[in-house]
């Protein structure tokens, strides 16, 4: 855990060298859990956001993408139940004057007492080598029945504590358990309080006649409020998906783990608006779907876990996290969660204006049901950058996944003279129409290899002196290191292949 612990810095440092994420306003010292993406992470944030885009409105002829404002009309919140109910439980320590979510401190909590019992399980292998029967083990071991013992008690707790809302429970279990804060190693907690994670503003320059705006805490509602609009200029029949990718602002009280957890973040979520009594199918459907969509990144697939909820919001009737894992431990990517009717009943509710859909197929008039899918943009990325970083003997490279890499190909002239250079220049303008390309003459051909490794291009071409004769450029493949001499024409389709979004695309199909 250290070891990756020490990892995770290396990629926040990596991240920064070469161009993918700054701190925000760094020049004054950063503002806290604010991110800047640079050069190079603008482009892979580019290209995450395609992937997802395509995915979603290329693949699905039933689903259609929007671009609602982050200002919505107030009374949105309201009907959303955002204003009064988006709050997380926090406590503070009294000796080290720190902050923490009381719901996270215990399940960090829980996952020690779930290490530990791997731990006993591990060593229990070793010493009983192939006789070893894990699930016997289990069922039988004092020391490993004791911790699954206070696992199940310490779950039941908090699960009822939460349903309840029952902050006087948390901080009691916080208290039961002998949960200790990680900075002061002391017990001394206050009592435990809701704080609500939604920024406000106000519209109107005078004070007195301003109105309280917030901005959006999530871009779903975006889409509820336009559910009609896009129903009846698309003519959409159920079931069919609204996406979108956009900001999301929370004023996140522990922000930690770099892009993990922000103040200012971007979501890709659909809705999918199905018909009342169908949506357990579309809800399975869609926990598929989006897993493939992950996978198809081939990050590693027994990098992913689905989680599903034990507290379900009061509008849901399932839910369900995909998490990956993080250098941190597996946490959460995306949440897939079947909404009910509850969005769409509420905004009829505070609107006065009637959100239905009339069913040629029933005959029936009915407020859809909703199942919806939301990534988060930045975990994406950090997930990608974590996974593809890799120091090896001599070189630190980022195996990103090609369709997503900045840069696709640079282009590399062996020496600055002897038309090389324009040899080199007349490539890049034929390739720069279909892929991002760079082209670089400084430095040696080692290095100007390492610095494409550092940033992960797939693909780089160096120009040499036979190449003027034979119309033929050495062709480095940034994972495998090989080289291979190929005709200029053919750079085009050997590219496309490998490094266009298509070949991700098809992986969902
Ligand atoms: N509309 C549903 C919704 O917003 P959520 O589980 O609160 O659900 C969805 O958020 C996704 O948004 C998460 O899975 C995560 O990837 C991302 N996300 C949420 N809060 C975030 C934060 N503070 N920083 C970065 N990403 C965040």
């Amino acid at each position: 855990m250290a070891q990756d612990q020490d990892i995770f810095k290396k990629i926040i440092s990596h991240a920064k060298e070469y161009g993918f994420v700054f701190p925000s306003s760094e020049i004054y010292d950063g503002l806290s859990a604010v991110y800047d993406y640079g050069q190079n992470g603008a482009e892979l944030k580019n290209n995450i956001k395609q992937y997802w885009w395509q995915a979603m409105t290329m693949l699905h002829e039933n689903i259609v993408g929007i671009d609602a404002a982050i200002f919505m009309h107030p009374t949105t919140w309201k009907a959303s139940g955002h204003v009064d109910a988006f709050n997380d439980p926090l406590i503070d320590n009294r000796d080290s004057k720190k902050r923490y979510r009381a719901d996270v401190l215990i399940e960090e909590h829980r996952a020690k007492l779930e290490d530990k019992i791997a731990k006993e399980v591990e060593k229990a292998r070793k010493r009983f080598g192939e006789q070893f029967d894990e699930q016997k083990f289990r069922e039988t071991n004092a020391r490993v029945l004791e911790t699954q013992q206070q696992i199940d008690r310490l779950t039941q707790r908090f699960v009822e504590a939460l349903n309840q809302s029952d902050l006087v429970e948390l901080k009691r279990i916080i208290e039961d358990e002998g949960i200790v804060c990680p900075i002061s190693g002391t017990r001394d907690w206050t009592d435990v309080r809701q704080f609500n994670l939604m920024f406000e503003t106000q519209l109107g320059s005078l004070a007195e006649d301003a109105s309280k705006l917030y901005l959006r805490p999530e871009t779903a509602q975006g889409i509820f409020v336009n559910y009609l609009n896009v129903q009846k200029t698309g003519r959409m029949k159920i079931p069919f998906g609204i996406a979108q990718i956009g900001k999301a602002f929370r004023n996140e009280i522990v922000a930690r783990q770099f892009i993990f957890r922000m103040r200012e973040f971007e979501q890709m979520e659909m809705q999918f608006f199905v018909r009342p009594g169908q949506e357990m199918e579309w809800f399975e459907f869609w926990k598929q779907a989006r897993m493939k969509w992950h996978r198809a990144l081939g990050l590693g697939d027994s990098k992913y876990r689905f989680h599903d909820h034990e507290k379900l919001a009061h509008y849901a009737n399932a839910a369900t996290d995909i998490e990956f894992q993080f250098p941190f431990g597996s946490k959460e990517v995306e949440g897939i969660h079947s909404r009910t009717d509850f969005d769409l009943s509420q905004h009829e509710k505070f609107s006065g204006k009637k959100i239905r859909y009339f069913d040629p197929e029933t005959n029936e008039s009915y407020v859809p049901y909703v199942v919806e899918t939301s990534v988060g943009l930045d975990r994406t990325f950090l997930k990608v950058l974590a996974a593809s970083y890799a120091e090896e003997a001599d070189r630190v490279v980022l195996r990103l996944p090609a369709p997503l890499a900045p840069v696709k190909l640079a282009v590399l002239p062996l020496v600055k003279k002897d038309g090389l250079p324009e040899l080199a220049r007349k490539i890049l303008d034929t390739l720069k129409f279909d892929f991002a390309c760079q082209y670089e003459e400084k430095d040696s051909i080692g290095k100007r290899y390492r610095r494409h490794d550092a940033i992960g291009t797939p693909y780089c071409v160096t120009v040499d002196h036979d190449s003027l004769n034979d119309g033929q450029v050495t062709l480095r493949e940034r994972d495998s290191m090989e080289q291979t001499r190929v005709p200029i024409d053919s750079l085009r389709s050997l590219l496309a292949e490998k490094v266009s979004l298509r070949s991700l695309l098809e992986k969902n199909g």
